[in-house]
């Protein structure tokens, strides 16, 4: 379906509270697949990545109840996963695949792990590696695309350095270590989402950390947990750059996740001048509000460093500071070419709508992402972002911004991660037509 989202007069008002965490969801429904204990998980997301989790834990002997969006799970125990007689459909997730190689790798089970076309078309072999080196059998098609065929066998641990960073290889590793024999050491020379480790240390893995080392040990048992999931950063995100683009509006986002390894687009967004007020609590997860008021501001420089830290908002960085006064140059952004879709091609085409230049250099996976941002108004017309829900958000937020308008093709893709996001943009008052 199309959307065309306009700039109006009206400033967006209200609070808010942004979908439930995607990340933590599906950690916590794959991670509770691991014990035979009970699990408790309240507020659990309900798109559609997560959905895709559930069904896929299912077929590996997850049994469940749904109670309102409370989610409590059975599960069979990483030791005696049942073995799934149809191939698991993974969806869009790159995370429910990854993760899946990493807990089928050291079973006493076959399976198949499929798709989407998008995600068939991601890179599986920087996790079936290392999985390889531990012992695993792992079979894909050519270059390591998925379909893959996964034959549980023993494996053991691993010393590792962390080529790419990403939480999701980190977690394969840490999965398939729980039941190898022998620890792992893994080094992460950039910090990438701790969500694995905080859960599983909480479910009584053997994990240590000690400045860029994790360590971890395999364990015979896990424990069940209790967890209540809070909103989910990179959706909060959008509605960050939404009170941003806005003029006079004023925005509460509610129970956000505010995991330092998650937020670091608010640190960029301050040194642009922008002034975001962050109250939080201390859990497993802390939790807080933001709020976000309109604010002029200017370009800045990302480093490469910064980069797992806000992976998922640099679509809508980009818009941001397509709106800010001066360049902004971003480093260390390969890792955008091999998302749900080429994210970096899809953002340099929605800048040049929006009426702003931007270019890429560097060689390899050495990309730099350049922004030449202009005060005022965006120009518009129709985007396809490409079925890739980050995209299309952060067109809609754009949109915002754009006296012509931008089009949004296949708009409901969000529900990916946000389902009701065009409503809940709306409720803030911006004007969305079909
Ligand atoms: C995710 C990690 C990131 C992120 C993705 C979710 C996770 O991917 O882009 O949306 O849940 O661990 P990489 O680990 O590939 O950077």
């Amino acid at each position: 379906m199309n959307l065309t989202i306009k700039k109006t007069n009206k400033p967006l008002m209200g609070p808010l509270r942004p979908e439930s965490d995607k990340s933590i969801s599906q950690r916590l429904i794959l991670f509770s697949l691991l014990t035979n204990e009970e699990c408790v998980f309240e507020k659990i997301s309900r798109a559609l990545d997560p959905k895709s989790a559930l069904i896929a834990a299912s077929l590996f002997g997850l049994e469940y109840k749904l109670e309102g969006d409370t989610l409590i799970t059975k599960g069979p125990g990483f030791r005696s996963l049942q073995e799934p007689s149809v191939p698991v459909y993974c969806g869009n997730s790159g995370t429910l695949m990854r993760f899946l190689m990493g807990l089928l790798a050291p079973s006493d089970i076959f399976a198949v792990l499929t798709g989407d076309e998008s995600l068939n078309k991601r890179p599986m072999a920087r996790i079936a590696d290392p999985l390889k080196s531990m012992g695993a059998e792992i079979f894909s098609r050519t270059q390591g695309f998925a379909p893959l065929a996964i034959k549980g066998t023993k494996l053991k641990g691993i010393n590792y350095t962390l080529p790419v960073a990403s939480a999701q290889l980190k977690t394969a590793i840490l999965l398939a270590t729980l039941n190898s024999e022998g620890t792992s050491t893994i080094i992460e020379n950039t910090p990438s989402r701790d969500h694995s480790e905080r859960i599983l240390l909480k479910m009584g893995a053997g994990i240590k950390k000690s400045g860029s080392l994790i360590t971890i040990e395999p364990k015979k048992k896990l424990s069940g947990i209790r967890v209540r999931v809070g909103g989910d950063f990179s959706s909060a995100a959008f509605f960050i750059g939404a009170g941003l683009l806005s003029e006079k509006s004023e925005i509460t986002l509610e129970d956000v996740n505010l995991n330092p390894t998650r937020t670091g687009l608010i640190k960029v967004l301050e040194r642009m001048g922008a002034k975001i007020t962050i109250d939080k609590n201390a859990d497993i997860e802390p939790n807080g509000n933001i709020y976000i008021t309109s604010q002029k501001l200017f370009g800045t420089t990302v480093e490469s460093f910064e980069i797992p830290t806000l992976i998922d908002e640099i679509p809508l960085l980009a818009v941001i500071c397509a709106a800010a006064e001066g360049e902004t140059v971003i480093n260390g952004v390969f890792e955008l070419t091999v998302k749900e879709s080429d994210r970096l091609s899809g953002t340099i085409e929605l800048l040049s709508l929006l009426g702003r230049e931007s270019y890429v250099s560097g060689e390899g996976k050495d990309l730099t992402l350049t922004i030449k941002g202009v005060l005022g108004s965006f120009s518009g017309g129709e985007y396809d972002p490409r079925l890739d829900h980050r995209l299309a958000m952060a067109a809609a937020i754009a949109g915002i911004n754009s006296t012509d308008g931008i089009t949004i093709k296949d708009s409901e893709c969000a529900k990916v991660s946000q389902p009701e996001f065009y409503c809940q943009l709306q409720k803030l008052g911006a004007e969305i037509k079909e």
